[in-house]
């Protein structure tokens, strides 16, 4: 076993060699997801700031293209996004040929270097072959620094309710919303985020109005990742939910409360989903909203096991908002295209037992997704316990604690943990402000160095990475010696390249 063949995953996307973290510019066109991730080419630590590009037909098999921004004088290409003008406002292409235009902060390293806080910028650079290849704006930056040392990640949408162009970018614990009418010419509307939600550093926002499940009423969603202030150190997603007329943003009143119970909601319990984001230009006839993230923690992410590449992205999820006894929540759940990719699928017999069980047991078929519909009658003592274990006896382990009211992750037996102090031996137990279950229906998908669980329709999710020096070679659950129920069980196998 190499590190290739024990390490790169099957189906989840890395750059061929060298440092990735935070996806950027997700746009798509004409049959074509575009993904942009800030990555480093000379070496597998974060560096000098780049672009690389990939693209996928079906958000599950991606294909790595050539790099699409390099870092010049006015500094590193950090995070951001890109959108497609299709009405050429910009006046960078034309009707015919809209230009795809991308906006991205500057990070001027020497000046940072030299104790100067306006460091970061916000500039555009646009293209005309659908995103293949970019000319920067030459009269970059479109946004200049008005004083504050963190002041990035610029996420542009179309806003179209009052036709023009949003933005919105992250200050170390302010989100700042601005409207232009072409791209280029900026308008500070808000800054929103004064006393709420988790602190830190804020980083890689968006925002974007999305339809309530099986409603029409509308709500404003703002996804604010950040690092440090993540639910278990590090970094993490927390999302606010609200009302904006164009001009404000302001939050729900329900959302308000539950604030005020639990200072943050998280789009992720687990520790390795960040800087994550949503994809521009989605037909209104597909309506989704896509989202992917950087499977990693600033903890740890550079220090990993693998020398080659460093860092994967999530699977591509899609959001939906759903409101549940006066609650908003924003579920998440792997693309429907995962159901494209499976090449074999076995149900096993529901079983009704105390003791430990083998997911697939005696079956041929690699789990790289498992549904399991999972009862547990004595709920008040119940904790749902999944086990990912190899034949060294390397385990992960994660679940919901009914006694707790707690998911939970445990690495501390999860192979090689010798890299970083924070990734086996911190905390494991994520507090969640939800409910006792005596049923949880829940969406496992494995690769060969990360597990993402969706229980009850998405409505928590959890992602981590782990780096065992054998293959994993089974899942198991129980109850805690707690008499449970099975059903359901699905197991399959997916086809990649
Ligand atoms: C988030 C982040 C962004 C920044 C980029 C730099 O992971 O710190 O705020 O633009 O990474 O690579």
């Amino acid at each position: 076993l190499n590190e290739e063949s024990l390490y790169r995953p099957d189906f989840h996307f890395t750059p061929k060699a060298n440092w990735m973290n935070d996806p950027n510019g997700l746009f798509y066109y004409r049959g074509i997801y575009h993904m942009y991730f800030q990555y480093y080419p000379e070496g597998n630590v974060w560096g000098p700031m780049h672009w690389g590009h990939a693209i996928s037909k079906d958000l599950v098999n991606w294909e790595e293209k050539e790099i699409a921004l390099y870092p010049d004088s006015l500094g590193y290409i950090f995070s951001g996004s890109a959108v497609v003008d299709i009405h050429n406002t910009s006046g960078f292409g034309t009707l015919e040929n809209p230009p795809i235009v991308a906006m991205y902060t500057y990070h001027d390293m020497p000046a940072e270097k030299a104790g100067k806080v306006d460091y970061q910028t916000q500039a555009i650079a646009y293209s005309l072959d659908d995103g293949y290849t970019w000319t920067k704006y030459e009269g970059n930056p479109v946004i200049k620094n008005p004083g504050i040392n963190n002041f990035r990640d610029p996420k542009v949408s179309w806003d179209s309710i009052n036709n023009s162009w949003l933005m919105t970018l992250a200050t170390t614990d302010e989100n700042f919303i601005y409207r232009s009418d072409d791209l280029i010419n900026w308008t500070l509307l808000q800054k929103f985020g004064e006393g709420l939600g988790a602190k830190g550093v804020w980083e890689c926002p968006d925002f974007f109005p999305m339809k309530v499940e099986g409603t029409d009423e509308t709500k404003w969603v703002l996804l604010q990742n950040l690092n440090p202030g993540g639910l278990n150190g590090g970094s993490g997603i927390q999302y606010f939910i609200g009302d904006f007329d164009g001009t404000t943003f302001t939050l729900d009143p329900s959302f308000e409360k539950d604030l005020e119970l639990q200072k943050a909601i998280w789009l992720d319990y687990g520790r390795d989903n960040y800087a994550g984001v949503t994809w521009s230009n989605i037909p209104d006839s597909d309506g989704r909203k896509l989202f992917i993230g950087w499977m990693s923690n600033w903890d740890y992410a550079q220090v990993v096991p693998t020398k080659k590449w460093r860092s994967a992205m999530t699977l591509a999820r899609e959001l939906k908002l759903v409101k549940n006894n006066n609650q908003y929540r924003v579920y998440s759940n792997p693309v429907k295209e995962l159901d494209d990719n499976i090449s074999k699928t076995i149900n096993q017999k529901p079983v009704k037992t105390s003791d430990e069980v083998l997911i697939g047991e005696g079956q041929d078929i690699d789990f790289n997704r498992v549904k399991i519909e999972f009862r547990i009658p004595n709920i008040n003592q119940a904790k749902y316990v999944f086990t990912l274990f190899n034949s060294v006896n390397e385990k992960v382990i994660f679940g919901y604690d009914n006694v707790k009211k707690e998911f939970f992750s445990d690495r501390s037996k999860a192979g090689d943990l010798s890299f970083s102090d924070k990734f086996g031996a911190t905390q494991t137990i994520v507090p969640i402000y939800d409910d006792v279950y005596n049923e949880l229906k829940v969406e496992l998908v494995l690769d060969k160095t990360s597990f993402e669980v969706f229980y009850n329709d998405g409505k928590s999710s959890m992602t981590e990475i782990f780096f065992l020096s054998e293959p994993l070679t089974g899942v198991s659950v129980h109850a805690n010696g707690n008499e449970f129920e099975l059903s359901d069980i699905k197991i399959s196998q997916l086809k990649f390249d």
